[in-house]
């Protein structure tokens, strides 16, 4: 499973420590930007860039990392096909894959700790969804509001 990893300049020290940890792993990883740290850029401009790949790539993953995760997150939401949700726990990052097939991780990096991020983002890029009819049955009203 492919995993796309992006970040702001708020993100960008957790995201090169997450990007070690996954290649260490053996996760097949993009780095989706910004490459290079750039305290002028906007999380608005590389969260959509992370976006748009996952959406364009069936089974993918997104960890998309600015200060807070928020900004990031809101961003995500905007594109079609995106569930993207601020997780500080493990419990969070798994369970919204299983029920409600989240597919972008957004974290803060100025808020999590590099050995936490490890467990939240190996909670997230191991879970897969559930597909009980009852996560599917409320994924369809999800779509609903999103069309
Ligand atoms: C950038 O300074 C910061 O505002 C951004 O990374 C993010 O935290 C927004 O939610």
């Amino acid at each position: 499973m492919k995993i796309f990893i992006g970040a702001d300049h708020g993100g960008f020290e957790l995201k090169e420590k997450i990007k070690d940890f996954l290649v260490k792993n053996k996760f097949e990883t993009e780095d989706t930007g910004s490459i290079v740290y750039d305290k002028t850029d906007d999380y608005p401009d590389l969260t959509i860039n992370l976006a748009q790949k996952v959406t364009a790539t069936p089974g993918s993953k997104g960890i998309m990392i600015c200060g807070s995760g928020v900004g990031a997150c809101v961003a995500a939401n905007k594109i079609k096909g995106i569930r993207a949700c601020v997780c500080h726990d493990t419990y969070s990052a798994h369970q919204g894959v299983e029920h409600d097939n989240m597919n972008v991780l957004c974290l803060g990096g100025r808020i999590v700790g590099y050995e936490l991020a490890f467990e939240i983002v190996g909670a997230f890029v191991r879970a897969e969804f559930s597909n009980e009819e009852r996560h599917i049955r409320r994924l369809e009203k999800v779509l609903k509001l999103e069309n």
